[in-house]
């Protein structure tokens, strides 16, 4: 999409993440969440905003200035090396590489902040995001109605060879 723009997020952005959830159908919302969410609280609106880039990050796509898209990762605790990611797309912009493109950004983020590895919960019905994991060689192992998935990351390597899952990820787009 030429007119795309993508940049991390910050506090100042929480206006554009309320109207890119509240804009989506209920359908997407429950995806998201993992269960049905039919209003969204100011107080969900002002947790998905608090990103302080350290313990939580989240990378924006904006076309003409209106948040279409994000991605996030999130240290299961303060200090935890181990993070969980979340997607979401606006539903009229969905099937248009988003998420993959997303999912790259938000992997490549993570591992810059020394996160080692990253963590996936996909409501059994998200088909999806299972298929976008799937795409990029994540697979979900499913319980209890819910897949996870636990995928390592590669250190960074300023001048060596393609992080192995940048190369399997081209190897399959
Ligand atoms: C799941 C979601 C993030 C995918 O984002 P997207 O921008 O639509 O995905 P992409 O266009 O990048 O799709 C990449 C690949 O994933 C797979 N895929 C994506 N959505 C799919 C769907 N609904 N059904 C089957 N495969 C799908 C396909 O293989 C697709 O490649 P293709 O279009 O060339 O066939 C998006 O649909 C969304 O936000 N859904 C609602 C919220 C949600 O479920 N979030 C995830 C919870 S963590």
């Amino acid at each position: 999409m030429k007119t795309m723009k993508t940049r991390l997020l910050t506090c100042f952005d929480r206006d554009g993440i309320r109207s890119l959830y509240e804009g989506l159908s209920e359908r997407s919302r429950a995806l998201r969440f993992g269960a049905a969410m039919p209003r969204l609280s100011e107080r969900t609106v002002r947790e998905l905003a608090d990103l302080d880039g350290r313990v939580r990050a989240a990378v924006g796509v904006f076309v003409r200035g209106s948040l279409v898209a994000e991605g996030r990762w999130a240290r299961l605790h303060r200090d935890s090396t181990t993070a969980e990611g979340a997607f979401t797309v606006a539903d009229a912009y969905q099937r248009r590489g988003l998420g993959r493109h997303l999912v790259d950004a938000v992997v490549e983020h993570a591992r810059t902040a020394g996160i080692e590895t990253m963590q996936f919960t996909v409501s059994g019905e998200n088909r999806g995001m299972a298929a976008l994991l799937a795409r990029r060689g994540i697979r979900l192992r499913y319980s209890g109605g819910s897949g996870e998935a636990s995928y390592p990351l590669a250190a960074p390597t300023p001048d060596g060879p393609m992080p192995p899952e940048r190369a399997a990820w081209k190897k399959s787009a």
